[in-house]
């Protein structure tokens, strides 16, 4: 079933009411709380400047951090408030609650257009288990609302379901946001409806965090890149000398499996970079990926691999890509996450349509500054990877139905 999306509204649907809208602002600060990269603020203006532009008075939840239930100075949102009003030339108001009193008056007295950003919900030790009396609370400071929180839309809380669920038993609509819409645009297409060749590379520590994303793409994927420590676990279930690598022997034999429906068409690395210790300035190597010494691990992936997955890129039309190539945070185990990036702009170039989800892929990409070089970069971390693995996000399910028939 269709949700209804903003795009199919009227700006008369929203001008003069309080529009509750759930983002995703847990975003990173240094020490002097400033916020470092402001993209998951910046993607959210083209839903906020259309409801400013439509009149609406806008309430503003969100989340920061894990700060169990109760309120943690430094994992306030006001730094994300100023942040906002800078992006938005305009005052954003900041309260330091989220719910009652004040935050209702504050709601009332909201013009049109004004911006009221409301303190982290997870002070609330209620938001975690959707408890239904904080959504109640939440319910009272929106007419409609408008889930742009595409990172938190894997989670089941008050304030990205209980609050959409209260919204929508008093009659108002429940609306995914434009990033919302872009984000599920964007995976979904690659999903359900690749221009093929379609190639996901999957990079990132572990086999284990990565099974249901590897087991939901296989069927559909042309090519499965593998990358990063999850490959050693494939090297030893194919019998290769791993060395000192990080392998998951638990998680061997279903490494064996994989390789068997596969059918050739997971593609793991040919040459590796090999080190004794994880740290910078330690002396490296490039081997077969079949022979990592005793007393070495493998941290990168090595030119040849590079080179071989540069190529099987430039036939792909769309490409997923979740998960670094190596210990990216480390200058000399970079060269092959930077080498797939920029593969991936050239697969762009010649007109694939590139996603990129997942934190760690998400900022090699930054730092290198190619992050608008690509399609779309995804705001999600673990929502993106429950998409890909075929789950619902309870916090689209919970949107309002659009009514068959619309576009
Ligand atoms: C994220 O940063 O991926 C989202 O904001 C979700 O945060 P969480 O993993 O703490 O729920």
């Amino acid at each position: 079933m269709r949700k209804y999306t903003l795009n199919d509204l009227a700006p008369a649907d929203v001008a003069g009411k309080r529009v509750l809208v759930r983002v995703d602002y847990n975003v990173p600060l240094d020490d002097n709380l400033e916020v470092t990269d402001d993209t998951r603020i910046r993607t959210t203006l083209p839903t906020l400047n259309w409801l400013i532009d439509a009149g609406a008075r806008i309430v503003l939840l969100a989340h920061f951090g894990r700060p169990k239930g109760k309120p943690v100075p430094e994992m306030s949102l006001r730094p994300a408030a100023v942040r906002l009003s800078e992006l938005l030339n305009r005052p954003v108001q900041f309260l330091e609650v989220t719910t009652g009193p004040e935050a209702l008056a504050a709601s009332e007295a909201l013009g049109r257009g004004e911006v009221l950003l409301l303190e982290n919900t997870r002070y609330d030790a209620r938001e975690e288990k959707n408890d239904p009396g904080l959504a109640d609370e939440l319910a009272e400071l929106g007419d409609l609302f408008v889930n742009d929180a595409f990172g938190a839309a894997h989670r089941a809380h008050s304030s990205t379901v209980g609050v959409i669920q209260r919204i929508r038993a008093k009659g108002g609509l429940a609306v995914a946001g434009l990033l919302m819409k872009t984000e599920l645009d964007y995976l979904g297409h690659a999903l359900d409806d690749p221009a093929r060749p379609f190639v996901a590379i999957l990079g990132g520590a572990k086999i284990s965090g990565k099974i249901d994303v590897i087991e939901a793409l296989l069927p559909k994927t042309d090519w499965l890149l593998i990358g990063g420590a999850m490959a050693n676990t494939f090297f030893k279930a194919l019998g290769y000398e791993t060395g000192d690598s990080l392998v998951e022997d638990d998680r061997i034999e279903m490494a064996k499996a994989l390789l068997d429906k596969a059918n050739g068409r997971i593609v793991l690395p040919l040459d590796l970079v090999v080190a004794a210790e994880m740290e910078s300035g330690v002396e490296t190597r490039v081997v077969d990926a079949s022979v990592v010494p005793a007393g070495l691990k493998a941290l990168d992936v090595g030119p040849k691999t590079v080179a071989e997955y540069a190529r099987i890129l430039g036939t792909a039309r769309t490409v997923l890509w979740n998960g670094p190539m190596g210990v990216a945070e480390i200058p000399e185990f970079r060269a092959g996450t930077e080498g797939v990036a920029h593969a991936l702009v050239s697969a762009t170039e010649a007109g694939a349509i590139t996603v990129v989800g997942g934190g760690d892929s998400v900022a090699a990409l930054v730092d290198l500054g190619l992050q608008d070089e690509v399609s779309h970069v995804s705001t999600g971390g673990g929502a993106s990877l429950e998409f890909l693995e075929g789950k619902p996000l309870p916090g689209v399910e919970a949107l309002s139905d659009a009514p068959t028939g619309a576009a």
